[in-house]
């Protein structure tokens, strides 16, 4: 099952597919994460995104296809997409190298999205909070690691991030719906384990 995760900066892209790629045996090729880890490197690649994640708009889609079609000549069975495609031209070129089977799309209150990126606090291994939820604490639970926060997690970034994602993104729903593979969750105020119960019911349907 190869799926793209769909859904605005905050919809909890990252948190369903830690879930999704635990229950399912799926590989998470997330491109923000690939270039956070190129920006940590030093890579050429880190140096031309940064600006770009600075400033909440697209990487340039040549370099941003070039690494996901990489990842997926290394990657075994099936995947979630994480944050890819992300415009119209990035979705036409997947078709050319993949075969999308179904596109979960999650559907989040733009009310909601500030406060849970701003308040989101990171671990190297991967863990992701929210400061609500840490009672004041600054380690991981799950390696005593310190916490962090994204540098595009900032209100300024957020609100631009937001606006890429109504512009360019949220225009892909129409195409995966044109090609009968969108499926909506609709997330409104459910935790994370809740969305998740909504989520395998959608993929449910799915079989393969
Ligand atoms: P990327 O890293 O993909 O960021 P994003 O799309 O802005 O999404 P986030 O990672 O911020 O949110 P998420 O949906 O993963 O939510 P999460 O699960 O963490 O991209 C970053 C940048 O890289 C882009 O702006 C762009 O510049 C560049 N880029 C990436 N891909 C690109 C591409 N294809 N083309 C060009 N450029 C690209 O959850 C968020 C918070 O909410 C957490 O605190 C979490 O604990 C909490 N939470 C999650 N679910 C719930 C819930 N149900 N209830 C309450 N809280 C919740
Ligand atoms: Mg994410």
């Amino acid at each position: 099952m190869n799926i793209v995760l769909l859904g605005a900066p905050g919809a909890g892209k990252g948190t369903q597919a830690a879930r999704i790629q635990e229950k399912y045996h799926l590989t998470h090729i997330s491109t923000g994460d690939m270039f956070r880890a190129n920006i940590k490197g030093g890579t050429e690649i880190g140096k031309l995104a940064k600006s770009y994640i600075d400033a909440g708009k697209l990487v340039p889609d040549g370099v941003t296809c070039e690494i996901v079609k990489d990842s997926l000549k290394k990657t075994d069975g099936g995947y979630i997409l994480d944050g890819f495609p992300r415009n119209l031209f990035q979705a036409q070129e997947l078709d050319k190298f993949a075969d999308i089977d179904l596109c979960l799309n999650l559907e989040v209150d733009e009310a909601l999205l500030l406060d849970r990126i701003c308040g989101r606090r990171m671990c190297v291994c991967g863990a992701s909070y929210h400061v609500s939820t840490l009672n004041g604490k600054d380690v991981c639970e799950k390696c005593g690691k310190p916490l962090y926060q994204r540098d595009d997690d900032n209100p300024q970034t957020v609100k631009a991030r937001l606006t890429t994602y109504e512009n360019q993104t949220a225009p892909l729903k129409d195409f995966y719906l044109a090609a009968g593979k969108l499926l909506t969750v609709d997330c409104g105020t459910k935790n994370p384990d809740e969305v998740f119960e909504s989520v395998c019911a959608e993929l449910g349907k799915f079989n393969k």
